[in-house]
């Protein structure tokens, strides 16, 4: 995400790991065996570190955070809070964001939402409902529904309430209906009627993967292709740009590609960047168009920059730090002080001036190529 440029995504869905203590593996003999990935959290002091970076710029977002009631909540919090400030960096003004979690984590993850991009964004937690048998002896009822909250990134954003209406039910459609105002015509009611209505915020026609065997892959977790084409209509248009950074098995890539958008999704299991190539190939046919990359890109949206190193820089931050190293505190003369990458290089960290700051050479040293959090998570240790 770091190499992506700002504010070039129309629409972002994510589907990350709930925080579910459980380890997702596909059964062997699926098309998707080899797929796993870990979902247990616990907290580093690199997860605290970026806490004390998160404080300093967001202190909202890291009130939010501490609001956890387990170190595993908190470290699973900032792993997701880390990507969201991403996320809304790289979000259009006019984009939305689909946040696909469930009740583990969902009291908290909206909190990091209203926190990151502004309660007022806020536009719909929607219920995606399904059923399923439960167990004979529960004591409590039958879990059976995710949450999805959608946030705007702004007070414009993009809702195609004619693509995605459904029909009246027949309840609200006679004479005395409830929904039609009197005042209407009988041709006026009847037009009204027949364009239908815009869904209500739970959605229960969509069933779960496991049952659709067509679109089956095996993968844990897959969504079904309805459900993303439901969101993609509503909040976006023909040739926006589609994102799912946490894309697993390809769903929402084959909902866009189908409805023209383009498309961006990521994953960190080698397993589901096959499975997109395999499954967006087989949707495309003739006409493919697939870019599968391993290496991080590179903003193109910096414009000319000086390198990290250059004087220039230098004197600007020596300025902003009024001389004193960003590791251990210490103040130093200019000289003693070296340009240094906030967020490292070989993980997408831009020599933009946001990303740049001042250490003394032990501190430079001690870092070596690494990220700021690991500094940090040395120097609260010693
Ligand atoms: C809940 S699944 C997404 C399923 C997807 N919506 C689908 O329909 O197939 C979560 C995905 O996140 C991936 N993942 C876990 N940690 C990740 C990370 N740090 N970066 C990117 N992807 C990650 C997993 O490999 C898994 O595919
Ligand atoms: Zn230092």
């Amino acid at each position: 995400m770091r190499g992506i440029n700002s504010e070039s995504i129309d629409l972002i869905y994510l589907d990350p790991p709930f925080n579910s203590k459980t380890n997702y593996a596909a059964p062997i003999g699926s098309k998707a065996a080899g797929a796993e990935f870990k979902d247990t959290w616990t907290l580093s002091d690199v997860d605290n570190a970026w806490l004390d970076l998160i404080e300093t710029k967001y202190p909202a977002l890291n009130r939010v955070i501490h609001a956890a009631m387990t170190n595993s909540d908190k470290s699973y919090l900032i792993y997701m809070a880390a990507r969201l400030l991403e996320m809304k960096r790289i979000l259009k003004d006019t984009g939305s964001i689909y946040l696909h979690c469930d009740t583990t984590m969902s009291h908290y993850l909206k909190l990091v939402m209203d926190a990151i991009f502004g309660k007022q964004n806020f536009r719909n937690e929607i219920v995606w409902c399904y059923t399923g048998p439960g167990s004979p002896k529960m004591r409590q009822f039958n879990r059976k529904h995710d949450t999805l909250f959608w946030y705007s990134n702004g007070d414009i954003w993009v809702f195609n309430r004619d693509d995605i209406r459904i029909p009246h039910k027949q309840l609200n459609t006679n004479r005395k209906g409830a929904m039609v105002a009197e005042a209407l015509t009988r041709e006026e009611r009847d037009a009204y009627l027949q364009r239908g209505k815009v869904p209500e915020t739970w959605w229960s026609k969509f069933s779960p993967v496991g049952r659709i065997h067509n679109e089956r892959t095996g993968y844990p977790t897959q969504k079904p292709l309805s459900l993303l084409d439901r969101i993609i209509k509503a909040s976006s248009n023909k040739g926006d740009v589609i994102f799912d950074p946490f894309c697993g098995c390809a769903t929402t890539l084959v909902a866009a590609d189908r409805l023209q958008r383009e498309w961006i999704g990521i994953d960190i299991s080698e397993k589901a960047a096959e499975l997109v190539v395999e499954r967006i190939r087989a949707d495309q046919g003739l006409f493919e168009n697939i870019i599968n990359r391993t290496d991080i890109p590179k903003r193109t949206d910096l414009g000319d920059i000086p390198r990290y190193n250059a004087p220039k820089n230098k004197t600007q931050l020596y300025g902003e730090q009024s001389g004193y190293c960003n590791g251990c505190g210490t103040h130093f003369e200019k000289q003693h002080l070296e340009v240094d990458h906030i967020i490292a290089e070989n993980v997408g960290g831009t020599d933009h001036i946001e990303n740049l700051q001042l250490l003394c050479s032990h501190c430079n040293r001690v870092k070596g190529e690494r990220g700021q959090e690991y500094l940090i998570s040395r120097m609260n240790k010693d």
